[in-house]
């Protein structure tokens, strides 16, 4: 695990909370050197609440949905900006979505389950998945979602099967490998010809699957989609896909008369874990994607599909901090010192999996330089239970609250119970108070599944 490997060299930055402002919810500050988010102080709310605690600053999802819609109000043929609910969902984000006139993207059935609990309109629903089951499809279809993203001929025959069935027709999307590779971490790349998502174009797939769609009943062709990855930072991959898909799209209304209303760009758009990283802006980002739309349909004499994209990230990581409390400090003369917190690698396995990079504060201590050097590691059963590596921190001590940014996507949504660990709560933060959106799972949560 190279990624998690330790520099004896590295010494403390002493930056604060202040030089960490781009990295954190917008409306955190310092009030007499304490953190607040929301305008509620995070060690009262780890006292009330315990930790480990993810807390997320409402204002903070809402400004990210809106600035996302704004940057794309002047797209050629209307927006959709579908929030990706894999980053992180619960029935009270998918409410702030409908506030937000945000649609939104499940990727199982049990997110859909959720939206539906939510009372989110379905038809606002677009549903992905490489492997969806007959089941999944089926609860689609029932539930009148917006659109299938289709992964598989094998999917289409099923969906189309199961809409007759149900005497529904489908509307659907086909998710196009466009064979580009984004720069990121190979776990999260899925543009390239070898991934599992999609259909192919290079090698005819998406073409067949196009032409089968048209003959099939129980499904309407709405568009194509792509999704090339992850954490980008990069707009070049994405103005690719738009000459490439543009060229598509020409070739299938030229050679078979077919015309779509839709075209969804997926997420991908990264944001900075760290002050090094510099990912492209919302507006950048919007700016380049409505051109690239623009010139390369008009370039084929194309009517401008309309726009959706699918962020995730660059909406919920930034607005969500973790809260810990510091249990034990191991100071290894001449190795490195160990600061264990009460969650880890269950709450957030970024780290470990990807080699993220966090960064953390203490949060009754921000204002102070982070004059310690320090690995940040949590209470599982393993080595490579770490959350950062080498981190700049005041330095701890037992009972401290250990605050680390950028942890509202991808984290509660991946946990785990591992070690049979409780799942953490989620508290949303806004205007000085503060609401448990997701209760903090109990021991007898753990047995709710246990058969005897
Ligand atoms: N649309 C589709 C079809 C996707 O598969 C994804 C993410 C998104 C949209 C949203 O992408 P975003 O804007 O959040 O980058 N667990 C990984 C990330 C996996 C992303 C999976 N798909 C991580 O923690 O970095």
């Amino acid at each position: 695990m190279a990624h998690l490997a330790h520099d004896p060299h590295k010494r403390p930055d002493r930056l604060t909370a202040a030089d960490l402002a781009p990295l954190a919810p917008l409306t955190m500050e310092v009030r007499d050197g304490a953190l607040f988010v929301g305008g509620v102080s995070l060690v009262e709310l780890a006292q009330r609440e315990g930790t480990a605690l993810y807390v997320m600053d409402e204002e903070h999802i809402r400004v990210q949905l809106r600035r996302y819609r704004s940057a794309f109000a002047d797209a050629p043929s209307g927006i959709g900006v579908v929030y990706a609910g894999k980053a992180f969902i619960a029935r009270a984000l998918c409410d702030l979505l409908a506030e937000e006139d945000c649609l939104l993207d499940v990727s199982s059935g049990g997110e859909l389950f959720v939206a539906l609990a939510a009372g989110f309109d379905p038809g606002r629903v677009v549903v992905h998945g490489n492997n969806k089951t007959p089941r999944e499809l089926a609860e689609a279809i029932e539930a009148g979602v917006g659109r299938v993203v289709v992964d598989s001929l094998e999917e289409l025959e099923l969906l189309s099967s199961l809409a007759v069935k149900f005497g529904a027709v489908q509307p659907v999307f086909l998710r196009i490998k466009p064979g580009i590779v984004a720069d990121t971490h190979e776990y999260v790349q899925t543009g390239a010809e070898d991934s599992k998502f999609g259909f192919g174009l290079a090698d005819g797939a998406a073409l067949e699957a196009v032409l089968r769609a048209r003959e099939l009943a129980g499904v309407q062709l709405k568009g194509l989609h792509v999704h090339i990855g992850s954490q980008i930072f990069s707009l070049d991959p994405y103005r690719r896909v738009l000459e490439v898909m543009a060229g598509f799209m020409a070739e299938l209304r030229d050679a078979h008369g077919v015309v779509f209303e839709d075209f969804d760009l997926g997420g991908g758009l990264g944001i900075a874990y760290g002050l090094d990283d510099a990912p492209s802006s919302i507006e950048d980002f919007a700016r380049v994607v409505s051109e690239a739309l623009r010139e390369n349909c008009a370039a084929h004499g194309l009517a401008v599909p309309r726009l959706l994209v699918e962020p995730g990230r660059s909406v919920a990581a930034v607005a969500g901090v973790a809260l810990y409390t510091v249990g034990c400090v191991k100071v290894l003369e001449g190795v490195r010192t160990y600061v264990a917190v009460d969650g880890g690698m269950s709450d957030n396995i970024r780290t470990v999996l990807y080699g993220a990079h966090y960064e953390a504060l203490v949060a009754s201590r921000a204002d102070e330089p982070r004059d310690a050097i320090v690995t940040i590691v949590g209470k599982h059963c393993e080595s490579g239970d770490v959350l950062i590596v080498d981190a700049s921190l005041q330095a701890p001590t037992p009972g401290d609250i250990v605050c680390v940014l950028g942890t509202g996507a991808y984290c509660r949504s991946m946990a785990s119970n591992y070690n049979m660990q409780p799942r953490p709560a989620v508290v949303f933060v806004r205007d000085g108070t503060a609401r448990t959106v997701l209760r903090r799972e109990t021991y007898s949560d753990l047995l709710a599944c246990d058969v005897l």
